[in-house]
């Protein structure tokens, strides 16, 4: 490890192990069904469902699309449901599909991967149109000359939602926390890491929400105190609105750290320590030595990793903006660090809410609602203004 309490020198500052996941050069598709549902093959039937694993996987065949784990042929133009749907599904018979862009590898494989290695890439998952989508929204690529005017990302278009509700990694996520029952823990927000100017804090390591270890506890020890084993308390999923390199800010890791269940050490520049006003000007950077990793990948990737693996911001070396969406998914069981619930009932007043698909209106409200159901019936949970004043009050008032 870092080792001592030495300054970080420059070798150690930009000196990670770089993982390039590369472009790839074909990807799988999906048959989408108006209403939003995924066509699939199970036991030997067509049927749609809300979520994509193997079972929903196709590929582009002569004359139609063949289904990938079972080599089953449909033919286009009749990609349609001629048998009734089972389980989960919500079409009719003879619903039409819309082919859409898929994932390169099989979601199982996704899966078997972050259950190896806490970690995984899944390159190029969004189409470019949903990529270009984003990078308009977040000013970044060809609208870098633009400012953002909004933070609510979610409102000003479409793919914003589309690009938080990809089903692929929703599914592997779901897997790996194994609850179907996730929620984000804060609102998706594009963001854009500008060129550093030499002097401003870069944030420094730290667990992601909810153990939030090397984070100053500002909030009254709402912390997960220990590690938690196998029982996952939350995946953090980096959109890559731009390609993610080492000199673009990309996000340094300690790949692997999750299954360490502790802080990151103190001496490699600790998130609690790097916020503070001159920390950066005396001390330098946080480490980033040969120990440390960057996952260079292209626009329109998603990387899903382990809240518990250690890791700290970037820093951007280069001229251009790079754009982002990083998000927390936590099980429902977790409080999520934002209430949800405001922004949501306010996306679904804009346009951007009145193009989603049914599957993707029910995807995204429930990923952004706090619900309990008990025997008084069922509840969305939300912040209680009186009931927050008065608390703040009590916290002022002990001083
Ligand atoms: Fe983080």
């Amino acid at each position: 490890m870092g080792g001592g309490n030495h300054l970080m020198t420059n070798e150690d500052a930009f000196n990670s192990t770089i993982h390039r996941v590369s472009r790839p050069d074909r990807h799988h598709v999906l048959l989408e069904s108006e209403r939003g549902g995924y066509l699939a093959r199970v036991g030997g039937e067509c049927t749609l469902q809300n979520h994509v694993d193997d079972a929903a996987i196709w590929d582009v065949a002569d004359g139609g699309f063949r289904h990938v784990t079972s080599g089953a042929l449909v033919a286009a133009g009749s990609v349609a449901l001629n048998a009734p749907t089972t389980v989960d599904g919500d079409g009719t018979s003879g619903t039409p599909c819309v082919p859409r862009h898929g994932p390169a590898e099989l979601p199982s494989s996704y899966l078997a991967t972050m259950r190896e290695q806490g970690w995984v890439a899944l390159p190029s998952v969004l189409s470019p149109e949903t990529v270009e989508a984003l990078e308009r929204v977040g000013c970044t690529g060809p609208w870098s000359d633009q400012q953002q005017t909004s933070r609510h990302s979610l409102n000003q278009d479409p793919a914003v939602a589309r690009a938080t509700i990809e089903p692929v990694s929703l599914w592997v996520t779901r897997q790996y926390m194994g609850t179907d029952d996730i929620r984000f823990g804060h609102p998706p927000t594009v963001s854009a890491m500008t060129p550093d100017d030499g002097e401003r804090s870069v944030q420094g390591w730290h667990s992601d929400f909810p153990y939030l270890w090397g984070i100053p506890d500002t909030v009254g020890g709402n912390r997960v105190p220990t590690g938690s084993g196998e029982l996952v308390l939350g995946v953090q999923r980096n959109i890559c609105v731009s390609d993610f390199r080492a000199e673009n800010g990309a996000t340094v890791f300690k790949l692997g750290s999750h299954a360490l269940q502790q802080c990151p050490p103190e001496e490699w520049g600790l998130f609690s320590a790097t916020y503070k006003a001159g920390h950066r000007a005396k001390h330098g950077l946080p480490y980033g030595g040969p120990e440390t990793d960057v996952i260079e990948a292209p626009g329109g990737s998603i990387l899903l990793y382990d809240a518990r693996t250690w890791h700290r911001a970037g820093v951007n070396r280069t001229n251009e903006r790079r754009g982002a969406i990083l998000q927390v998914l936590i099980p429902s069981y977790i409080i999520p660090f934002v209430d949800n619930s405001e922004h949501l009932l306010a996306f679904l007043e804009t346009d951007a809410a009145a193009e989603l698909n049914a599957r993707e209106l029910g995807e995204i409200s429930r990923l952004m609602t706090q619900q309990i159901v008990g025997p008084q019936g069922t509840f969305a949970i939300g912040i209680n203004e009186a009931a927050t004043r008065r608390m703040r009050d009590a916290v002022t008032a002990s001083g």
